[in-house]
C-alpha cells in the first residue's frame, strides 16, 4: 500500500504507547494526562444514563453543530459572547478541523515548545511546517514571535496559555495582552487550547486570550479534565464563518458526535452538584500535587528542579543535565512509567531534553512515595 506522504512522516505518540506498558502488572504510571478515577463524577451521571433509554430519540443521528441543549448551555456559560459553538469529539477533533478548515502544505504554524504532540501531529498532516517558539516562567517569549511574525507569513500560533501540557506554566496577564496585541497587528489567527483552565487549585484566574482577541481565536475547550476523557467530548467556538466551515468538515468526517455522550456532558454541567464536583477535583488535585512536590524535594534534593505549578496536571521535572529519554527508559526497568520531554518536540528536535513529565493527577497518594524511590533508582 502506498501512504501519502503526511501519513508516512507522522510519528507515533510516545505517550499512546507507553499507555499499554502503564498497564502491566505493578507499574506505577505518572504517564498519562489521566483524571484521577475515583474523583469521575460518576454519581452525577447515573440518573442521566439510566433514564436515557426511556427516550430513543436520543439514539437517532443529530445534528452536526452537536446536541442544542447542550449548544445552549455553553452560551450561557460566555453570555458576552456571540460567537457559537461546535462540538466535538474532544478537543483533539477540534484541532484536527482546524488544521483542515485553515491550513495548506508549506504554511507555517507557531507553537510553543515542547508542546502537546496531538496538536502538532493534527497541523503536520495537512503538510503544514512548524515554527517552535521558546518559552519562560511568564510564558512564550515575545520578541521571537513578533520575529516569526514579521519575517514570515504565519497562518497560525497554536498556544496552551493555562496549564501547559507538559510544562504546566501559566501566561501572566501581562503576556496575554502582549500576545492579543501582537496577534492583532499581524493578522494572525490564535488558537487557544485550553483543556486544563477549570484545575486551577492556587492563584487567580486570569482572562482567556479569546476575551482579549474574540474576533481572530479559535478557543477549544474540553470536558476530558473536568468530566470524562472516554465519552470524548470537547466543544470549540470562534468567528461564526469560520464554526460554519468547520461543522461542514465535521459532517464530511463524522457526522456528528454521539448524541448519548452529548446528552450526559449536558446532563453533568447542569447537575446542582456540578460546582461542588470542580471544587473537590481542584482540592483533590493540589492535594496530590503537593504530595508529589514534598517527596521529589525530600527523596530527590539537589539532583532535580521545577517551577511551582498552580493547577493542571503535570510537573515538568528537570533532571539538571541528565538525558530525560535515559531516566525514562531506566525508570521503566523499576516498572515507573514517565514521559521524557523528548516526546513533546517535534521529530527528533530534541533528543538532548532533560526533563521528564511526572502526572500527579492519576497517581495514587499511596503510591507516591514508592514512585519517587524508583526515579531515584532510575536517576
Ligand atoms: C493541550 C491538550 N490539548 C488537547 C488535548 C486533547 O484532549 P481531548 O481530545 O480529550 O479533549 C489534550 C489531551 O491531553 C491536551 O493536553
Amino acid at each position: 500500500m502506498k501512504f501519502s506522504r503526511h501519513a508516512q512522516s507522522l510519528q507515533a505518540s510516545y505517550i499512546r504507547e507507553i499507555l499499554s506498558a502503564a498497564s502491566q502488572p505493578e507499574m506505577i504510571s505518572m504517564a498519562g494526562g489521566l483524571p484521577a478515577a475515583s474523583l469521575l463524577p460518576v454519581e452525577l451521571i447515573r440518573e442521566a444514563c439510566e433514564s436515557m433509554t426511556d427516550n430513543p430519540q436520543l439514539f437517532q443521528y443529530g445534528s452536526s453543530r452537536g446536541y442544542q441543549p447542550l449548544l445552549e448551555t455553553l452560551a450561557r456559560w460566555s453570555p458576552e459572547s456571540t460567537q457559537p459553538w461546535l462540538i466535538c469529539n474532544g478537543s483533539q477533533q477540534g484541532l484536527d478541523l482546524i488544521a483542515r478548515a485553515l491550513l495548506e502544505p508549506g504554511d507555517q504554524v507557531v507553537a510553543e515548545v515542547p508542546a502537546y504532540l496531538g496538536a502538532l501531529q493534527a497541523f503536520q498532516l495537512t503538510g503544514a511546517s512548524l515554527l517552535p517558539l521558546l518559552s519562560g516562567a511568564a510564558g512564550p517569549d515575545l520578541d521571537q514571535l513578533e520575529h516569526y511574525f514579521k519575517v514570515t507569513d504565519v497562518k497560525l500560533f497554536y498556544a496552551v496559555p493555562d496549564f501547559h501540557n507538559p510544562t504546566g506554566r501559566v501566561w501572566s496577564a501581562e503576556t496575554r495582552i502582549a500576545v492579543a496585541t501582537l496577534c492583532r497587528h499581524y493578522g494572525v489567527t490564535l488558537i487557544e487550547d485550553s483543556p486544563y483552565r477549570q484545575l486551577r487549585f492556587s492563584g487567580a484566574q486570569l482572562c482567556s486570550v479569546s476575551e482579549l482577541y474574540p474576533e481572530q481565536t479559535i478557543r477549544l475547550i474540553s470536558f476530558s479534565k473536568t468530566g470524562f476523557p472516554g465519552l470524548r467530548v470537547g466543544a470549540m467556538s470562534g468567528p461564526a464563518e469560520f464554526i460554519t466551515v468547520a461543522e461542514r468538515i465535521k459532517q464530511a468526517t463524522d457526522l456528528h458526535t454521539g448524541i448519548p455522550q452529548q446528552v450526559i456532558i449536558h446532563r453533568l454541567l447542569n447537575h446542582p452538584e456540578y460546582p461542588e464536583h470542580l471544587i473537590r477535583l481542584q482540592q483533590g488535585y493540589r492535594s496530590r500535587y503537593q504530595y508529589l512536590s514534598a517527596e521529589l524535594h525530600q527523596q530527590l534534593g539537589q539532583l532535580i528542579e521545577f517551577d511551582p505549578v498552580e493547577g493542571g496536571m503535570f510537573i515538568w521535572l528537570s533532571l539538571k543535565g541528565k538525558s530525560g529519554a535515559q531516566v525514562a527508559s531506566r525508570a521503566l526497568t523499576h516498572k515507573l512509567a514517565v514521559v521524557p520531554g523528548a516526546a513533546f518536540y517535534d521529530k527528533g528536535t530534541a533528543t538532548k531534553d532533560c526533563h521528564i513529565r511526572l502526572n500527579f493527577s492519576n497517581t495514587d497518594t499511596a503510591l507516591v512515595q514508592e514512585a519517587v524511590a524508583r526515579l531515584a533508582k532510575a536517576l
